[in-house]
Formats: C-alpha cells, sequence, structure tokens
C-alpha cells in the first residue's frame, strides 16, 4: 500500500530518515572495510625467502667470520629450523635469537632448543624480521634474498650499534663495502658459497 503523507513537511521527514539511514549503512560497511584492510597489513608478513637452511660446515664458518664470543648477542633474522642460533648458544655461547614466521619452524627449533637444555641462552620469537628491534645486537645473520637485504638496509643502519657485525650468507648489502668475503668451495655436498662480513 503506498504510504500517504499529510503534508509535504512529512515527505521530506520522511525522505531525509530514509537518506539518513543509507548514508548510515554506508558509513558502517565503509568502516568496516577499512578495519578489516588494516588488521590484514597488520598480520601479513613478506616472505622474504624460502626455507633454505644453511648447511652446518657453512653455519660455523658465518660464526666463525663473525667473531662470535662468549656472551655476546645475536640475532639470525629468518632463523628457519633454528641451527644458527643453537650453533651460537651451543657452541659459541652467545646469546642467540631468531625470529622466525612460520609457525612450524618456530615449533621445531624452539623444541629442539629445549631438548638441548638450551633455553638460557637461546630463543625463537615468531614474527616479522622486519619488525624487530636489533638495538642490542653484537652479531646479525642473515640467509634471505638480495631483496630482503635490500629491505633490511634502512632497518640495520637505523638500529645497529657501532661495531655490530652482519654476516649474509649468498647475498650481497648493495652499497655496503663488505669487511670480509669468504668463498665455501664445497660444503660437503658439492655446493659453493659466499659468505659476507659487514661492520658498523
Ligand atoms: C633461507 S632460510 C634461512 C634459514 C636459516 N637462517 C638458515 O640459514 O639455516 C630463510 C628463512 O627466513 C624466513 N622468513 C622469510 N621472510 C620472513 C619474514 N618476513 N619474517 C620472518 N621470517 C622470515 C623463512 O621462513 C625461512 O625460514
Amino acid at each position: 500500500m503506498p504510504t500517504i503523507y499529510r503534508s509535504r513537511h512529512d515527505l521530506l521527514r520522511n525522505c531525509w530518515f530514509r537518506f539518513s539511514w543509507c548514508g548510515f549503512n554506508t558509513v558502517r560497511y565503509l568502516l568496516c572495510g577499512l578495519a578489516i584492510v588494516v588488521s590484514a597489513q597488520n598480520v601479513w608478513i613478506e616472505n622474504l625467502a624460502p626455507y633454505t637452511p644453511t648447511p652446518q660446515t657453512v653455519v660455523e664458518k658465518m660464526l666463525d667470520l663473525a667473531e662470535l664470543k662468549p656472551g655476546e648477542k645475536m640475532f639470525d633474522l629468518g632463523s628457519g629450523d633454528g641451527r644458527i642460533v643453537i650453533s651460537a648458544a651451543r657452541n659459541y655461547h652467545a646469546v642467540a635469537v631468531g625470529v622466525e614466521f612460520d609457525e612450524t619452524l618456530v615449533r621445531r627449533s624452539a623444541s629442539e632448543i629445549a631438548r638441548l637444555a638450551l633455553t638460557e641462552r637461546a630463543r625463537i620469537i615468531q614474527g616479522d624480521l622486519m619488525k624487530q628491534d636489533y638495538s642490542s645486537a653484537d652479531v646479525v645473520t642473515v640467509y634471505l634474498l638480495p631483496i630482503g637485504n635490500i629491505k633490511l638496509i634502512p632497518i640495520l643502519e637505523k638500529q645497529l650499534r657501532k661495531g655490530a657485525r652482519i654476516v649474509s650468507h649468498n647475498a650481497e648489502f648493495p652499497g655496503w663495502t663488505p669487511a670480509k668475503t669468504v668463498n665455501v668451495e664445497d660444503d660437503g655436498q658439492g655446493k659453493s658459497h659466499r659468505l659476507y662480513l659487514y661492520k658498523r
């Protein structure tokens, strides 16, 4: 049945009410959309390298190259199964922290750390390596795609203190001059590797 309005004023008031209700709903939907986009941005983590573990022989060479000392603090950015963190804590008596976003790898490395009774010196942060604080680091190790290193440059330049050492496996930091470069001709499986040492 059509609505009958008693006056023009009634008609206008009704139109305004309907219009406001539509507007209110539109704003509500827009705000919902915005909230979804913002929270998605907060949980979205860019994958800066696929999981490819560093062979154990090369792990030792990386930590030797960094001259990691007992009690020093080291971070492995994108720690995979935690092998660099575990070696740093177990063999070099460093305070070692890994950052890894893959839940399965975090669980695997954390349980290995617990099995080896290294929890006082080694731990893994589950999260984005681009969003951590590295200002306490003496040594940072990375094995990322070249684009990962490029994205890390402003973070490391801002956060790392003078004297901190960075060892990168296979990828350079463009624009930085390495203090030393080491070639590992054979990792035991016939593959060669190149390591870069940088000093802040
Ligand atoms: C090439 S693997 C190196 C693993 C370990 N560092 C090693 O050398 O054996 C790179 C690791 O970085 C992790 N990774 C990639 N992007 C990441 C991010 N934005 N935040 C945290 N971890 C990330 C991957 O899941 C992967 O385990």
